[in-house]
């Protein structure tokens, strides 16, 4: 299944061929089983091996484009929510695409291999708690393997494109990473939702740089936590996308945030462009990936 999917790959972009072949060959066992039963699931919501191919093609070229774009002027294509609504969230077609093709990045680049793998170690670390909120979980790979991990009594998530909430509820449901608890996965804007807290845990994957105000998300997240309890979420520096609006341009910067909100970063995980030092990307503008497992600090 696996084989078939990257020949797909290499015949719809031959350059992609050997990266992902080399990627494959770093997964752990349970990453390659968990590949596996993704695709198979794919397979079977009327996806194709070459529809599957696409869709990660999708990923690739939009995001080289936005390369190109962000050398030249400096700065990300689109900076509100509004320059990508209609084109990217609630397009059911180019939603769906976009979010298969970001669910095998997660397997096949190598900083979104890591960023998940030190998602789940940290769940896996964390005592098990009340609640668990996802915030933007696209396409529920990681909400599936929370799940899964049962870190928590009763699972939630919001997204708010329609197309990701299809998505969660496919995966979810469908019993491809095993029988997991119930999750509600509601369709809305995290900032506007009407949400009761307290959470445990809160998981924010790849959703500031796509927001206007991440502030504003992390202070909410705050609210709706704990004492004590744990936001992790990801991110990226100098990294375009066809819908990052907010540029974060240094580590600092994304932690001063964190710290704003009243969020204390006990972990860290720092993913330059593979190959370069985190001041070699730095230097050159290139992406770096950035994790964070952080704690509520007590209300004054
Ligand atoms: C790039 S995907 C991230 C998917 C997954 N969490 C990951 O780490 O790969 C971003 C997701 O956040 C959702 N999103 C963006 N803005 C949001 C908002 N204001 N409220 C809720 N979800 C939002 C998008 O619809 C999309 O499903």
């Amino acid at each position: 299944m696996i084989e078939e999917l990257v020949e797909a790959i290499g015949q719809k972009n031959p350059r992609q061929r050997r990266p992902v072949e080399a990627a494959l060959s770093t997964l752990h066992d349970e990453e390659r089983r968990d590949l596996s039963a993704w695709v198979r699931h794919a397979l079977s919501r009327g996806n194709s091996a070459t529809s599957l191919a696409a869709a990660y093609d999708l990923v690739v070229r939009d995001t080289l484009r936005e390369q190109v774009y962000f050398r030249r002027h400096g700065r990300y294509r689109h900076t509100s929510f509004a320059d990508v609504a209609s084109d990217v969230y609630f397009s059911p077609v180019y939603m769906q695409q976009y979010m298969e093709g970001l669910a095998l990045t997660g397997f096949f680049w190598e900083n979104h291999v890591v960023l998940r793998r030190f998602l789940l170690h940290a769940l896996a670390r964390l005592p098990r708690v009340r609640r668990y909120l996802e915030v933007g979980p696209g396409h529920g790979l990681h909400l599936a393997a929370a799940a899964r991990l049962g870190c928590a009594e009763s699972f939630e998530a919001i997204d708010l494109s329609p197309t990701s909430v299809a998505l969660c509820n496919d995966l979810l449901t469908s019993g491809a990473l095993g029988a997991l608890p119930a999750v509600h996965v509601r369709e809305a804007d995290f900032l506007g939702a009407d949400v009761d807290g307290p959470f445990g845990i809160v998981v924010m994957g790849e959703v500031l740089e796509h927001v206007e105000r991440p502030d504003l998300f992390l202070v909410r997240a705050r609210e709706l936590l704990s004492d004590g309890g744990h936001l992790l979420c990801t991110t990226c520096i100098d990294a375009p996308a066809i819908d990052h609006i907010r540029h974060f341009r240094s580590v600092e910067e994304v932690e001063a945030l964190l710290f704003d909100a009243g969020l204390d970063v006990i972990e860290r995980c720092v993913l330059p462009h593979p190959g370069l030092s985190l001041a070699e990307a730095a230097a050159q503008r290139l992406a770096v990936n950035v994790g964070f497992v952080a704690r509520t600090r007590p209300r004054a």
